[in-house]
Parts: structure tokens; sequence; C-alpha cells
């Protein structure tokens, strides 16, 4: 199975051997390529939503898969059992609103894991805050590019939370620790920097009169920034 560079990445972030949730798995591309390419022995792939479910359910089928890939219906965590002993939880393509909100309605399932790998579209500031606060440690951060668009995978065990300051929160803890690592980063940082640009630009363009304190909170972001692309 070809992924693509974003679902690649978070298939990568997946350890190999381990059972495995994906929720909200939609045309259900990850499960078949963790149990043929990662040698998972079981993957649950759950979704909310029918249609998109019967897209997983025939390509599960149509590979002869439905012995190890187990395709439900229901609402984020409420389709695993504890006796499905899952040790990984993928949450990808969906706001970090609703990837927290998923987490937070099942600690019973979240408490006995050993990783989650997370790809937020949206709010991805909120999503490392609620790791900090619910004792889960960001151990990895990855970028992937598909176009003009960037993604940010999180890779998060249970531990202890760290508290991010709003720079962490934003630009990731561990991408900025590894920002040397690899080229994609340093333009996923000038990305970065000319949306908060574009940002401080329409906040100085406003005639309504600026917050201060949001004023300074990006201006914060763009020199830090300037500063992280200097070392790189
Ligand atoms: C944009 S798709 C992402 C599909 C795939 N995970 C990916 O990254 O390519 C989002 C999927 O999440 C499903 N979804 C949204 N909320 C959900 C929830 N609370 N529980 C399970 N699935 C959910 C939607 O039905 C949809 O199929």
């Amino acid at each position: 199975m070809k992924l693509t560079p974003r679902l690649q990445t978070i298939a990568d972030s997946v350890p190999g051997g381990c059972t495995v949730a994906d929720i909200g798995t939609d045309h259900g591309y990850l499960p078949v390529y963790l149990v043929e390419e990662k040698n998972s022995p079981y993957v649950i792939a759950g979704d909310v939503n029918e249609k998109p479910l019967a897209k997983a359910g025939q390509l599960v089928h149509s590979l002869n898969l439905q012995e190890i890939i187990s395709v439900r219906l229901g609402d984020g965590l409420k389709i695993i059992e504890l006796e499905d002993r899952v040790e990984v939880i993928i949450i990808a393509g969906m706001g970090g609103k609703t990837v927290c909100g998923i987490l937070e309605e099942s600690p019973e399932i979240t408490a006995g894991i050993k990783m989650l790998v997370l790809q937020p579209m949206v709010n991805i500031p909120h999503v490392r805050f609620w790791l900090g606060e619910n004792n889960f440690a960001i151990i990895d951060e990855k970028i992937a590019q598909e176009g003009k668009h960037f993604y940010v995978i999180i890779m998060a065990v249970p531990g202890e939370g760290e508290q991010l300051d709003d720079v962490q929160l934003e630009l990731g803890p561990r991408l900025l620790e590894k920002k040397d690592v690899d080229p994609l980063f340093k333009a996923f940082f000038e990305h970065k920097m000319r949306k908060y640009n574009t940002v401080l630009e329409s906040l100085k363009g406003s005639r309504q009169e600026i917050e201060p304190q949001k004023y300074n909170y990006w201006i914060r972001l763009v020199n830090r920034i300037q500063e992280e692309l200097k070392c790189i």
C-alpha cells in the first residue's frame, strides 16, 4: 500500500508489532499498511460515520484482512474494550479539540496504552497543552509536507506532562530541539513565520485598538522563530 507523505509519516511513527486502534480511520489505509508493513498483529479501524467506515470495510474485505483488522462503528475510543489490549492509538486528520475530546472521554482506555500518535489539523497548541495537563509526555514530533501544506505528527507516552511556554506550545517542544536535523523543519518554521507575520500585519492594520497582550504574543513568536532560523 502506497501512502501519501502525511499518512506515511504517521505510519512511520507507530512502533512495529503493536496492537493499534486507528480512530477516525475513514479510508482504512493506515490499518492495512500497519498489518502489511509494520507487523501489527491486530488493528481496530474505527469511525463514527457509516459512510467512511464502509470504505474501510470494503478495503479490508477486498484484501481478506478481516481476521486482523476489526472495523467498528462508533464514537472515539468507546469502540475499544480493555480486552483488546490496544497499545497504540492513532487519531489523525481531525481538529485538535476533537482529538482531545475523544481522549478525555475514555480515560480507562488511554490509561493502559503505550503511545498516542496524533495528527491534529488545527488547534495544535491546544493538543500539546492538553497532553501536558493529562500526564502524557511528548517524546517526538514530526513534520510531513504535501504541496503547500505542512502537517505535525505528535507522539506521546503516558508519563510526566511537561509545562510548556507559549512558544513551545505553538512551535512544538521536540521540533524546536531538533530543528537542524531535517531540512523540512526549516521550511516549516519559515512557513510559520510568514503566517505569524500576516497575523501581525492584520493586527497593525486593524482599526480597532490592539490588545497589547495579543500583540506581544505574536511579536514573541515572530522574534523566536527569527532566532531559531538563524541557528539552522
Ligand atoms: C478527515 S478524516 C481523516 C481520516 C484519516 N484518519 C486520515 O488522517 O486520513 C476524519 C474522520 O474522522 C471521523 N471522525 C470524526 N469524529 C470522530 C469521532 N468522534 N470518533 C470516530 N471517528 C470520528 C470522520 O467520520 C472522518 O472519517
